[in-house]
């Protein structure tokens, strides 16, 4: 009702007993509320609050303020009772207000055009938003999905309320894992260091991201077993760290031979995973940029915000970035150590971050190579300089919890009261039901992680499945496919939003998929049968203007409920824009495409759209409203809307 709210208290203070006491607008929102009970009124007023300040008594001030009236438009009746001031409000000039205010923010024809809701809150302000951040050489499971969806949502969110959101793709493409990726390769592929040496930029041909992932894994089990391999792991890394080092650094030093062949392997094996994951992304709708451009050749880092950042959906800005460039992490090193920060431990770096008795931060391993902690500080220094931002957000996880703690204290130890300002915003598991009956983290029987690829494609022919089932005419059609993908990536999107973010998502494919219940599905189906009645509408009365709809013409209690739920969507927005909390929005929708069902139920006999034509315009005047509120809801979610199925 915030949209409601906000009309009638102005309303208010403009009524003389309010404007006799000075109370303003602002205040008298503040204390209203929906009463216990409908019979009481729409809307209460509680006076404890302001006849404390006024040094009154609250039912006095009840009293006071319900007498005399100027014009009034949406309220109709102020009924002090005991403390409080019912109102009662003029349902028909509230309907008016509330679709109008819908239908100016959504004149556009597409949904992605619409703004119903926006706020202005973050005007002026950026927030650089790390979301998705997979590691490079291995494929996208299926936790992915979580920040990929919570986070771009949030991106969506946070800009419907003023903010500039940069999203950064922490891509994971540095450390020591590197080192035994690329000794398996040389030890198992043989060819890819010939390649490599001969200079060729395609070293490991056409490899997989799952290939590459099997090597790995292979070389760290055969690894852990056989300290000679662990070493020459280790010795791989060294190498392509100096190797890079040396290309960075002003002296013409020239690159060591085994270093550039480990960083040709490297550069190619991320070529590799990135292609693979814009593949992914695109299944989601989405797609990121690689950024900054550094062009070690001339030992220079363009940095100028390039076109494509107004088009991707974020920019991957690789761990590597903050060692191989600008010498960051040596830099923030350096100054931890200065500063006395960071102190030596058994040939490490630390900071004590949670008192001595606690693990402390690994800053730099023992064997001298950044760590994760020293590659996120460095990374959070450079947004802060380069974006200029006023907020810092981590789309991780919640079993990073230290990590983000850890960071957060680091950087303010370093003197970065900013650091305040940032937040992990943690989010909970992925949970499929086993054999057993029990609910486990993403793994199959064998233990292995589910590819999100195979996820969706899964949920993508289950819906193929159903239209064929249901709508064989749909089925034939050319939109069935995109349909099918719209339907089935929005199903499993919409599962992973619609609970806080921080509970772990249960992953039932009945639930996932059932068309009746708050699923992804289901709120597709209300938004295309919005549609359909409009068509029908169309049909038989020719194109409507919703304007002309006359809301006094509903009447029906489920019709009033329908539009306290369209009022309640910019405050539900809002919120999640406060609370980086998708879920905010997905239940304001649920609730919304149930006030529309019992509708529908409730206008059976009449019908929508039926043979008043009065009455069919006004009905759809709110058709309109649910559709584009549930349009705007769910592109803010993420998710591909379709106009039939
Ligand atoms: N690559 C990490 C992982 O897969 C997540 C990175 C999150 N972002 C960050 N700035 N630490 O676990």
């Amino acid at each position: 009702m915030e949209l409601l709210k906000a009309a009638i208290a102005s309303e208010l203070a403009g009524q003389p007993g309010f404007a006799a006491l000075g109370l303003g607008a602002e205040k008298i929102a503040e204390n209203l509320s929906r009463p216990p009970k409908p019979e009481m009124g729409d809307l209460a007023f509680s006076c404890f609050r302001p006849a404390k300040e006024l040094n009154r008594k609250p039912p006095e001030l009840a009293a006071a303020l319900a007498t005399g009236a100027a014009s009034r438009n949406l309220v109709q009746k102020l009924e002090p009772a005991g403390p409080y001031l019912n109102l009662r409000l003029n349902r028909a000039a509230c309907a008016s207000a509330v679709l109008a205010a819908v239908e100016q923010a959504c004149a556009g024809a597409l949904p992605k055009d619409w703004r119903y809701g926006d706020g202005q809150a973050g005007c002026g302000r950026t927030l650089v938003l790390d979301f998705s951040s997979p590691n490079i050489a291995k494929p996208l499971a299926v936790h992915h999905l979580r920040s990929t969806m919570i986070g771009y949502s949030i991106k969506c969110i946070r800009e419907s309320q003023g903010w500039r959101v940069v999203g950064i793709n922490h891509l994971g493409d540095w450390g020591t894992g590197f080192g035994k990726l690329i000794a398996g390769l040389k030890q198992y592929f043989p060819d890819v260091a010939g390649r490599a040496l001969a200079g060729d930029e395609r070293p490991l041909g056409d490899m997989t991201v799952q290939q590459l992932n099997e090597t790995y894994a292979r070389f760290n089990r055969e690894s852990k077993e056989n300290e000679a391999l662990a070493e020459q792991g280790r010795q791989e890394f060294a190498l392509l760290e100096r190797h890079i080092e040396a290309l960075m650094a002003d002296s013409s030093h020239d690159a060591v031979a085994d270093g550039g062949v480990n960083f040709r392997i490297w550069e190619h094996a991320r070529e590799i995973s990135l292609a693979e994951f814009e593949r992914m992304y695109a299944h989601l709708g989405l797609s990121f940029h690689l950024w900054p451009v550094v062009d070690l050749e001339h030992k220079r880092v363009l940095t100028e915000e390039p076109q494509a950042f107004y088009r991707a959906h974020g920019l991957y800005v690789g761990e590597s970035y903050y060692v191989t460039a600008e010498d960051l992490c040596r830099r923030l090193i350096a100054d931890a150590v200065n500063s006395k920060v960071a102190e030596e431990s058994e040939g490490a770096l630390v900071i004590y971050t949670h008192g001595k008795d606690k693990p402390p931060l690994m800053l730099v391993k023992d064997d001298g190579a950044t760590s994760y902690h020293a590659r996120d500080m460095a990374a959070a220094l450079y947004r802060k300089r380069h974006w200029q931002c006023d907020e810092m957000a981590y789309v991780v996880g919640g079993e990073q919890k230290l990590h983000f703690e850890q960071l957060f204290r680091a950087l303010q130890a370093l003197g970065h009261e900013w650091a305040g300002r940032c937040a992990h915003v943690d989010f909970g598991l992925m949970m499929f039901l086993q054999p057993d009956g029990k609910w486990a983290k993403a793994s199959t029987r064998k233990g292995t992680a589910i590819m999100l690829e195979d996820l969706l494609d899964e949920a993508v022919a289950a819906v193929r499945d159903i239209i064929a089932r249901k709508n064989p005419d749909l089925a034939a059609s050319p939109d069935a496919e995109r349909i099918a993908r719209a339907v089935g990536v929005g199903a499993v999107v919409f599962n992973d939003l619609k609970n806080g973010r921080r509970n772990n998502v249960k992953f039932d494919w009945d639930a996932v998929l059932d068309f009746e219940g708050e699923s992804g599905p289901y709120m597709q189906y209300q938004y295309v049968r919005m549609g359909s009645v409009t068509a029908k509408y169309r049909e038989r009365y020719g194109e409507p203007v919703f304007e002309n709809g006359d809301a006094a013409l509903l009447t029906l209690p489920e019709e009033w409920a329908i539009v306290q739920q369209l009022a309640e969507f910019p405050g539900a927005l809002r919120r999640a824009a406060e609370e980086l909390e998708p879920s905010l929005v997905a239940k304001a929708l649920v609730d919304l495409a149930a006030a529309a069902s019992t509708w529908w139920t409730a206008t059976k006999d009449t019908r929508i759209v039926g043979d008043d034509p009065a009455l069919s315009l006004a009905r759809l005047r709110l058709v309109n409203g649910i559709r584009r509120v549930l349009g705007r809801g769910l592109t803010l979610l993420g998710m591909d809307l379709v106009e039939r199925m």
